[in-house]
C-alpha cells in the first residue's frame, strides 16, 4: 500500500508513504501547511472600545484566534462567518477570553480553545465588535495555516545486530525518542518510526545500525485544531492532485 497510517490522535497523524519520490511527499507536506484552507477572522468592525488596546491590535489578536472550521466550508471552497464579542468589566479588572467570541449563526464555528486571552479590561471598560471570519490559505497569512507541524523524514530502519549487548540499558537510555526497550531480557526495537537519526545510540554501541528505508518516507502532520489531522492530510492530497491536473491540462493546451 503506498500510504498507511502509523498513528493518529485528535491532534496529529503520522503516515508512511512508499513508492513516491521525496519531491512528491514534500509537496504534500507543503500543501498541508499552505494550501488547505481554514477560517480566520479577517475583518473587524469595532463598535465600542474603551479599553487600553488600540483597535488595530485588537483586530490583529482576533485574527490569531484559531477557529474550528467545519468541513462544509472546505467542500464549498468559500465561506464567511460573523462572530461577535461584547464584553464589559463590571466588578473590576478582568481578562476577556476567546470563549466570549461567539458565532452569530453557525455555532459549529468557534475558537479552538476558549482560554486564549484577548485583552484585559479595567472596571467600567468595555468592548463591542463584529468579527468576520473568512476561508483563507496559509500561503496568504500564517493565521490561515491549519498545521503547527508538517514534516517529512525518510522511514528509519533500526537494526539490532546483537540482541544481548552488554550495555543494553545504556542503549535504551541513550535514545531521546524511546525507540528501544528491553523485553524478556532482550534488546528490542519498540518504535522505529520515532527515530530522528540523531545517532546518539551509535555513540554507546556498535551493535546498532541506523538506515533509511529506500523509497519510503514518514509524513508527520500536527493540527492547530481548526481541522482534524486526517482531514488536513486528505485535503492536502486532494488539492495537490487537482492542481497537478490543472497543470497537465495547461501543458496539453500549449
Ligand atoms: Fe534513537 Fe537517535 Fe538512535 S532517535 S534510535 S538514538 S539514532
Amino acid at each position: 500500500m503506498p500510504a498507511s497510517i502509523i498513528s493518529k490522535d485528535k491532534d496529529s497523524i503520522r503516515l508512511r508513504i512508499d513508492g513516491y519520490p521525496l519531491s512528491a511527499v514534500n509537496a504534500l507536506r507543503r500543501y498541508a501547511m499552505s494550501e488547505v484552507p481554514v477560517l480566520a477572522v479577517d475583518d473587524v468592525v469595532i463598535i465600542e472600545n474603551s479599553s487600553l488596546m488600540y483597535d488595530e491590535s485588537l483586530a490583529n489578536r482576533l485574527g490569531q484566534v484559531p477557529l474550528r472550521t467545519p468541513r462544509k466550508y472546505l467542500d464549498a471552497g468559500e465561506g464567511q462567518v460573523m462572530l461577535v464579542l461584547d464584553a464589559y468589566a463590571e466588578g473590576g479588572t478582568r481578562t476577556v477570553y476567546s470563549s466570549e467570541l461567539i458565532a452569530v449563526e453557525d455555532k459549529e464555528v468557534k475558537p479552538v480553545s476558549g482560554e486564549i486571552p484577548i485583552l484585559r479590561l479595567t472596571k467600567g471598560q468595555n468592548i463591542k465588535l463584529e468579527a468576520y471570519a473568512r476561508l483563507g490559505k496559509g500561503k496568504e497569512h500564517s493565521k490561515f495555516s491549519p498545521t503547527s507541524k508538517s514534516v517529512v523524514k525518510p522511514t528509519p530502519l533500526v537494526v539490532i545486530k546483537n540482541k544481548n549487548p552488554k550495555n543494553a540499558k545504556a542503549i535504551v537510555s541513550s535514545c531521546p525518542r524511546n525507540v528501544f526497550a528491553i523485553e524478556g531480557g532482550e534488546l528490542v526495537v519498540k518504535d522505529q518510526y520515532s527515530c530522528t537519526f540523531c545517532m546518539e545510540c551509535l555513540k554507546v554501541s556498535g551493535d546498532i545500525e541506523i538506515k533509511e528505508t529506500p523509497g519510503s518516507y514518514i509524513l508527520d502532520i500536527e493540527s492547530i485544531g481548526q481541522l482534524d489531522p486526517d482531514v488536513i492530510a486528505l485535503k492536502s492530497a486532494e488539492i495537490l492532485l487537482r492542481d497537478l491536473d490543472e497543470f497537465n491540462k495547461a501543458v496539453d493546451e500549449l
